[in-house]
């Protein structure tokens, strides 16, 4: 049995910058070294860690159908801040997949609808990517995104390409601009507006803790009951195996009992937060 303490070795093979300015985010793909890459599911996260500095817990930002392994990294502590200097060809630990997963397989039928605020929508986006590529076996997609400004926003490029073959995309930025053709105020809003329809729809949620717990409302405004309703927490993770307690909240072990919860779980939670 293998040692869950010890990181697989892995290698950088392209980096993209997501965000620029003073909250950078990058993009980073990777492939694991001398092994096939490990099966997770969407909403599981892996510790990345930088040989010397740290290990930093990060959702798996693309699908189980996609190659290779993505992360979105913002930066903002040491781990990350050493992430934002590596290239291609540099090497990283990877302890994972953990953690539960989105249950995607029961979602099988069902239409879903992704509601990201942020860097929040990494988890969303290997949701998404997912339900695209087994496009057969899932209803409707629908993609509610944004972020603070058109800067931003996680993933451009790619989301507009979906707009662009015809993907309901909802975008949305909190102030106005020049040139903005979409949306433009916060998230919840942008939802109310939208109003997706509850019948046979999931709808998983993941960004500011205060745009979540604004979201869950107008989910159950729209008519959305607890169980059609997910989301992904982000703690600050240290073993990643229930172990440690550094992620807990209440009961719950996040890195092992989450990071997906549903919305009876999470309201309970969010109470205490
Ligand atoms: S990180 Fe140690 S218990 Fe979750």
């Amino acid at each position: 049995m293998e040692n869950p303490y010890v990181p697989y070795k892995a290698q950088i093979t392209e980096v993209k910058d997501e965000v620029k300015g003073a909250r950078p985010i990058k993009t980073f793909r990777i492939k694991l070294v001398d092994r096939d890459r490990f099966d997770y599911k969407s909403g599981q996260g892996c510790l990345v860690s930088v040989f010397g500095r740290g290990e930093s817990w990060f959702t798996i930002a693309n699908s189980p159908t996609r190659p290779d392994l993505e992360f979105s990294v913002l930066k903002t502590g040491k781990v990350t801040a050493k992430l934002h200097e590596m290239k291609p060809g540099d090497i990283v630990g990877i302890r994972g997949p953990l953690g539960r997963a989105f249950p995607l397989e029961d979602w099988k039928g069902m239409n879903i609808v992704t509601i990201g605020g942020g860097i929040g929508q990494t988890p969303l986006r290997s949701i998404y990517q997912y339900v695209i590529d087994k496009e057969k076996d899932y209803g409707d997609l629908m993609i509610i995104y944004g972020a603070r400004t058109s800067r931003d926003l996680v993933y451009k490029d790619e989301l507009f390409k979906l707009i662009e073959d015809g993907y309901n995309v909802q975008l949305s930025i909190d102030n106005p601009e020049k040139d903005w053709k979409y949306f433009v105020g916060f998230v919840p809003d942008n939802v109310k507006r939208l109003k997706p329809n509850p019948k046979d729809t999931i709808a998983i949620t993941c960004g500011p803790p205060i745009m979540i717990k604004i979201t869950l409302n107008v989910l159950r405004e729209l008519g959305f009951r607890e169980d059609q309703i997910y989301t992904t927490l982000e703690r600050r993770m240290k073993c990643g195996l229930g172990k440690c307690g550094k992620c807990r909240i209440e009961s719950y072990y996040v890195c092992k009992d989450g990071p997906v919860f549903n919305y009876a779980e999470l309201s309970a939670m969010l109470e205490k937060v």
